[in-house]
C-alpha cells in the first residue's frame, strides 16, 4: 500500500492530516480468497438472543448485518435483560424510600438483584455485593477502602481501571510475565518485596488485550499462603467463564454489566466485608446513613454503606437478568466462544503479513478474543476498512493497557506497529462474520484498501464517505 503525504494547513492539520491511502482498483473476487470455515455458529436456539442480531449497517459498497467483533469493549443488551428492564419499568419507583406499592416491589427486585449477583459470582456467606457504576468505579471504592497500611501488588500488564487506583508509594508494579509459569514466580517473588498485615494482590481473569486466560488459582494461592488478599478483575472473565469466589480462591471480584449483555449503568464489587465495613462511605449522603444528628452521623455497614443516594436500580435488574441467563447458558455460550475463537486466530495466523499476539505462549487457554496487526498498515486504518468496507466492528489502539499493549509490540530488531487490532467475539458474533473478517483482513493484507483514505483528527477516514453514520436520534 502506498501513502502519499498532501500539505498541511495548520499544526494540527499537519499532524493529522498528513498521510492519505492510495485507492486501490482491485475487486471483491479477492473475497472469495479464503475457504469456508469448517464451522457453523451453535443453533441459535441453545444461545441466549442478543437485541441487535441482524443489525442493518451501511458500508461504502451497501448495507450488510453488522458483524460485531467488539465484545470485549462493550456488548449488546440481551433480549432477555431488556424484557426484565421493560418489565422492571412498568413499575420503576423509589428503592428503600417508600411505602407504596411500586416502591416496595422495586425495592424488593433490588435486593433480589444483589442475591442473583451474589450466586453468579459464588460470593460467601459474609460477603457484599455492591453495586458500583462499572469496574474502573469498583476498583476505586476498593482503593478507598484498604486499610492505612495496605500494600498492592499488581502486574503492569493490567487493564489501567485495575492499574492505576492505588496510590504510588503503596503499590508493587510486577513486570508483564512471559508465561503463565513466570507470572506465578513474579508474584511470588514480589510478595517478598514487602510484608506488613495488609496485602493486596491485583489479579485479571482474563486479558483485555489477548484474551488470555490467566492462572487464577494458581496465583490466588501463592497470595493467600503469603497471608495476602486477591481482588480478581473479571470484567473480561465473567462474560466467559464461571465465577466462585471460593473455588478460585479470591476475596474480591470486580465486573461490569455494559460488558456482560446489561449495558444499563451498573457494575459490581464482591467480596470480604470488613475492610468495606471499616471504610469511609463511598459515596456519603441518603441511603448511607442511619441517623445523623447535630454531633455526628452513623453509617450503616452493608452494602448500603457504599451506595449513597437513589441507586441505579434498573442496571441492577438488568445486571441480575444477564447473570440469570448466562448461569443457564453458560456451557452453550462457552462452546459457541470457543468455537469461533479458535476458527478466528487460526484462520489470521494462516494469511500472509498479518501478525497476532500472546503473552503466555500460542497454546495457552483464551477466551475468544484475538489481537493483531497488518504488516504496512496503520492499526486504526485496518479497523476503519473493516468497518468502511465490510461492515465489522473491532477496536484498535493500546485498549486502555498501554504497559501490556507496548510489552508485546516491542520488537528489538524492527520498527513495527505502536497499536493492535483487537477482535472480540460473543453472543452477536456468527460463523458467517469470523468468515467474514478473515476474508476482509486477508484482502487488506494482500491488496490494501478498496477505497482511499485520509487521516484526519478523527483518524482515518473514507475520503468519499457515502455513509449516514448520523441517523435519526433515537428520542
Ligand atoms: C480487564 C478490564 N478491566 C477493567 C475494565 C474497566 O471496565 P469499565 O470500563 O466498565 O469500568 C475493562 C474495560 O475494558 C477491562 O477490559
Amino acid at each position: 500500500m502506498s501513502i502519499a503525504s498532501t500539505p498541511p494547513t495548520t499544526p494540527e492539520a499537519s499532524r493529522a492530516a498528513t498521510r492519505r491511502t492510495a485507492p486501490l482498483a482491485h475487486a471483491r473476487e479477492h473475497l472469495r480468497a479464503v475457504p469456508p470455515l469448517p464451522v457453523r455458529s451453535l443453533s441459535a436456539s441453545a444461545l441466549p438472543a442478543v437485541v441487535s442480531g441482524g443489525l442493518p449497517v451501511p458500508t461504502l459498497d451497501g448495507p450488510t448485518d453488522y458483524a460485531n467483533f467488539d465484545h470485549a469493549a462493550s456488548t449488546p443488551a440481551l433480549v432477555s435483560v431488556k424484557a426484565a428492564v421493560d418489565t422492571a419499568l412498568r413499575t420503576y419507583s423509589s428503592v428503600h424510600r417508600g411505602k407504596g406499592y411500586a416502591s416496595a416491589v422495586t425495592s424488593g427486585w433490588y435486593e433480589q438483584a444483589r442475591a442473583e449477583v451474589a450466586a453468579f459470582v459464588g460470593a460467601r456467606e459474609g460477603d457484599e455485593v455492591v453495586f458500583t457504576r462499572n469496574s474502573t468505579d469498583s476498583f476505586t471504592l476498593l482503593s478507598r477502602s484498604l486499610p492505612r497500611d495496605t500494600s498492592v501488588f499488581v502486574f503492569e500488564s493490567e487493564h489501567h481501571a485495575a492499574l492505576l487506583p492505588w496510590k504510588a508509594r503503596q503499590t508493587v508494579r510486577i513486570p508483564v510475565p512471559g508465561s503463565a509459569a513466570d507470572a506465578v514466580v513474579l508474584l511470588r517473588e514480589a510478595l517478598r518485596t514487602r510484608q506488613g498485615r495488609n496485602r493486596l494482590v491485583v489479579l485479571t481473569g482474563a486479558s483485555n488485550v489477548t484474551g488470555e486466560v490467566w492462572p487464577i488459582r494458581e496465583l490466588a494461592a501463592v497470595a493467600r499462603r503469603a497471608g495476602a488478599r486477591v481482588v480478581l478483575d473479571a470484567a473480561q472473565y465473567a462474560p466467559h467463564r464461571r465465577i466462585d469466589l471460593g473455588e478460585l480462591g479470591v476475596d474480591y471480584v470486580v465486573l461490569s454489566g455494559h460488558k456482560l449483555y446489561a449495558p444499563f449503568g451498573a457494575g459490581v464489587l464482591a467480596g470480604r466485608a470488613d475492610w468495606l465495613d471499616a471504610a469511609a462511605p463511598y459515596l456519603p449522603g441518603g441511603g448511607a446513613t442511619k441517623a445523623v444528628t447535630e454531633h455526628g452521623v452513623q453509617w450503616h455497614t452493608g452494602s448500603a454503606r457504599h451506595e449513597g443516594g437513589s441507586p441505579n436500580v434498573i442496571g441492577a435488574i438488568a445486571l441480575a437478568a444477564a447473570c440469570h441467563a448466562l448461569r443457564e447458558h453458560g456451557e452453550a455460550v462457552e462452546a459457541h466462544e470457543q468455537l469461533l475463537g479458535k476458527a478466528l486466530l487460526d484462520g489470521l495466523r494462516d494469511i500472509d503479513g498479518v501478525q497476532t499476539y500472546s503473552l503466555f505462549g500460542d497454546g495457552h487457554e483464551r477466551v475468544a478474543v484475538a489481537t493483531f496487526t497488518v504488516d504496512g498498515v496503520d492499526s486504526s486504518l485496518v479497523s476503519a476498512v473493516l468497518s468502511a468496507e465490510h461492515g465489522i466492528g473491532v477496536r484498535d489502539g493500546k485498549f486502555c493497557a498501554h504497559l501490556c499493549v507496548d510489552t508485546l509490540l516491542d520488537d528489538p530488531y524492527a520498527e513495527g506497529p505502536d497499536t493492535a487490532v483487537r477482535a472480540s467475539i460473543g453472543l452477536a458474533t456468527t460463523a458467517a462474520h469470523v468468515q467474514r473478517l478473515l476474508a476482509a483482513v486477508a484482502d487488506l493484507a494482500a491488496h490494501g484498501p478498496r477505497h482511499e483514505y485520509v487521516h484526519t483528527g478523527e483518524g482515518w477516514v473514507p475520503v468519499d464517505d457515502t455513509r449516514d453514520l448520523a441517523p435519526a436520534r433515537p428520542w
